[in-house]
């Protein structure tokens, strides 16, 4: 961690509010040549270069990033470390997709050596696409959460993640019991849970693939340890859902279903939720639940469009996901294009600097974290991406073009990718620098 005081000169830009709380104008801070200080892993100063200048020590060390920009971190709120594997598997929606592919290649994680060139490569592409927390399943084995932890904690990386339970409808290499699934769940939440910068995510997989037995045991522990989170898939695809209300007939609605074992509080989060019903959304809202819209994924596995008005209008707290392996990029920016187009799908806008909201501050406050995250705040921890506007040929030549900043965030985000991100640091540590990446290939 930085003990010492550093500041980096750039353009400067994050969210600081909601804009359907405060209209767009006031939603963000812009520097245009800005300085954010940095120490001991926390944000200490931002603002106006001249004015940051003036009132920091004459000795402070600044590192200037000449026409880049500087924002928080990306917060990704739902995504599968050990999809990494089978991002892009051919042809087939949700639950034929489950069988054939991602079972499989999950299975593959009992083996710790696996799961740990896995992880490795998930966290170098994390940093390498800007993003500095995320909310991640692992599988159902044990093991393969202790090795994500693991490698967290090697990087200093705020993650929240949690082992799979599964107990019916999957082949038998990777079901666990209502009883191993608990004690397991609850030995990784004494060991990782607020540690250093980590915490645990009670994960069942999705409501088909655990008996009521195993539901029960989700609510007792989401009672034993009321600070962890809960994280779970609802409401992808259209034949999930018929199969949720075959398989719980007493239940009134997939979310019912959750809902009825005590699965619903603050700090769950919910990946897709496309195909809600008010009575559904007023509940998600009642309970301060958070919803992850993950567009990549919708459309790679055809579930649906996303209603994100509909969503807001309820009060409902919205994160972005990527969903990798369902998703197809790691990539935020990339990201917020597919949102964007999901949103003209239905005729509705999504503003660049709403996308921007949604992808840091949105994501923080979907994990009820924006007191430590999701934007660069005096006081926040210092996770933070340097992003180079002029990244490629194309976005260089198209940027010229661009006149306002919000012009220039939209192309950002359409055109850009892993490619327009120079450097991540962590805590105020680099974590990430394109150049030493470019270097490193060269070599080997
Ligand atoms: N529903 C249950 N499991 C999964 C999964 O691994 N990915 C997606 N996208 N949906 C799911
Ligand atoms: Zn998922």
């Amino acid at each position: 961690m930085t003990t010492q005081r550093k500041a980096y000169r750039a353009s400067i830009l994050h969210s600081i509010a909601d804009p359907k709380d405060v209209g767009i104008e006031d939603s963000y801070e812009y520097f245009e040549d800005g300085i954010l200080v940095v120490e001991n892993g926390h944000v200490v100063d931002i603002g106006d270069a001249v004015e940051v200048l003036e009132r920091q020590p004459k000795t402070l060390q600044v590192k200037e990033y000449k026409d880049k920009i500087i924002t928080s971190g990306f917060i990704d709120t739902h995504i599968h470390y050990p999809q990494t594997g089978m991002i892009a598997s051919y042809g087939e929606q949700l639950l034929d997709w489950l069988e054939n592919y991602t079972f499989p290649e999950e299975r593959r994680f009992k083996n710790p050596i696996y799961a740990h060139k896995v992880a490795n490569l998930f966290f170098d592409e994390l940093a390498s696409n800007g993003t500095t927390t995320a909310l991640v399943f692992g599988t159902v084995h044990k093991e393969s959460v202790d090795v994500f932890f693991e490698e967290a904690e090697k990087r200093n990386v705020r993650m929240i993640a949690g082992k799979v339970l599964m107990d019916r409808n999957a082949p038998d290499y990777l079901v666990d019991t209502p009883e191993s699934g608990y004690e397991e769940s609850k030995e990784l939440i004494e060991k990782w849970h607020n540690k250093g910068r980590l915490l645990y995510a009670v994960t069942p997989r999705f409501a088909p693939t655990s008996t009521p037995e195993q539901l029960a045991t989700v609510g007792k522990l989401l009672e034993e340890y009321p600070d962890v989170y809960m994280h779970t898939h609802l409401s992808e695809n259209k034949k999930e859902i018929e199969w949720v209300l075959d398989l719980f007939p007493e239940r009134d609605s997939y979310l019912d279903v959750y809902d009825h074992y005590g699965l619903l509080h603050k700090r769950s989060v919910f990946a897709h939720g496309i195909h809600l019903s008010d009575c559904e959304c007023k509940r998600l809202a009642d309970t301060d639940s958070a919803i992850s819209f993950c567009p990549t994924s919708n459309l790679f596995l055809g579930s649906g469009l996303f209603k994100l008005p509909k969503l807001e209008e309820h009060g409902i707290r919205v994160g972005m996901g990527t969903d990798v392996g369902a998703g197809t990029s790691f990539s935020i920016l990339q990201t917020m294009s597919e949102a964007y187009k999901i949103m003209q799908l239905q005729q509705e806008k999504l503003h660049p600097i709403k996308s921007l909201f949604l992808a840091t501050l949105g994501g923080a406050r979907s994990l009820h974290l924006e007191d430590k995250i999701g934007n660069l705040e005096v006081g926040k921890e210092a996770d933070f991406v340097v992003l180079n506007m002029d990244a490629t040929q194309l976005m260089r030549f198209r940027m010229q073009q661009a006149k306002k900043l919000e012009e220039k965030l939209f192309v950002l985000m359409s055109l850009g990718d892993d490619r327009t991100v120079s450097e991540t640091y962590i805590a105020g540590e680099k974590a990430y620098d394109v150049n030493f990446e470019q270097q490193k290939k060269l070599v080997s």
